[in-house]
């Protein structure tokens, strides 16, 4: 006789199976619930979808060891990870955890149904955010070559995203909000120079730039935080970089002189930006 099973029955298998890949991932040196109260908290973000990715990642040796958490945002938690560097030495990673159950999935489904890239996926949540995922790595990849300092893109794998971590002792670089590399003045014409360069060599937007998703490295500025990022075809791709360019001059403007925005916009593109 068939029968069909009571929801329970399912809550039950699935937590059997997040218990096997918790202990398949314990077998591999990777911890992750240390305790029941913690267990609350890293439910959130590891659910059976998120520890299966993270099964493969360890398992193709991208990273080594899960550490503690960096960064609890909106949309994605970062925590740093051990990874062995390619001649063999022990090096830190960052791995951008995108919640499954994440509030902000409408804003996701405008950048990315805009993006010729990605216009084609398909459009359930999930997908939406392995998509989202995805095309962080792409646009991380795509400012490294155009040779703009942004964290390099190691290995993505449905919600997950590894990076290359930013920091020195396991200690992640601050944000430009909190320490600037220079005095104002020059500060302001890097992060300027970080949008124009990012439009003109790497052809993207970032869409979400302020003082936040700027680190403040060893060698100056650095981009992060790209998920968002559009190229120029997207049709709200100019309204995004004139935002851009405000968040930058709203944040500079109490520290130093800044150029009036539409002339900066007016320098990057070549056209006057209009409202639309
Ligand atoms: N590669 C990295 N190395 C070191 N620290 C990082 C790295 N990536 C992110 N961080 C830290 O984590 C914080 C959050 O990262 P990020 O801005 O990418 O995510 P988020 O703002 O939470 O994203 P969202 O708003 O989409 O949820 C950063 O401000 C930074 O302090
Ligand atoms: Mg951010």
């Amino acid at each position: 006789m068939k029968s069909t099973p009571h929801p329970r029955d399912h809550h039950h298998e699935n937590l059997d199976k997040i218990e096997r890949l918790d202990r398949k991932l314990a077998d591999l040196g990777i911890k992750i619930r240390k305790d029941e109260d913690s267990r609350k908290v890293t439910g959130e973000v590891f659910d059976e979808t998120t520890l299966l990715a993270l099964y493969k990642l360890v398992n193709k040796k991208v990273i080594s060891s899960i550490g503690g958490s960096i960064s609890t945002g909106k949309e994605a938690n970062v925590f740093i990870a051990g990874r062995t560097g390619k001649t063999g030495e022990e090096t830190g990673a960052a791995v951008k955890i995108y919640r499954l159950r994440t509030g902000n999935f409408t804003t996701m489904s405008e950048y990315i149904l805009g993006d010729p890239r990605f216009s084609n996926i398909r459009r359930t949540h999930k997908d939406i955010i392995f998509a989202w995922t995805k095309k962080e790595y792409s646009n991380l990849a795509r400012t490294r070559e155009a040779g703009i300092p942004c964290p390099e893109p190691l290995a993505f794998d449905r919600n997950i995203l590894i990076m290359e971590f930013l920091g020195e002792d396991g200690i992640p670089y601050p944000q430009m909000r909190q320490k600037l590399p220079k005095s104002p003045e020059e500060t302001y014409q890097d992060a300027v120079g970080l949008i124009r360069d990012l439009y003109q060599k790497a052809r993207l937007v970032h869409g979400d730039l302020s003082e936040y998703n700027i680190l403040t490295g060893a060698d100056g500025l650095i981009l992060i935080d790209m998920a968002q990022a559009v190229t120029p075809e997207h049709p709200k791709a100019y309204n995004f970089l004139f935002r851009d360019i405000r968040n930058i001059n709203r944040f500079f403007a109490p520290k130093c002189k800044t150029t009036d925005e539409h002339d900066v916009f007016r320098n990057i593109v070549g056209e006057e930006f209009f409202e639309i």
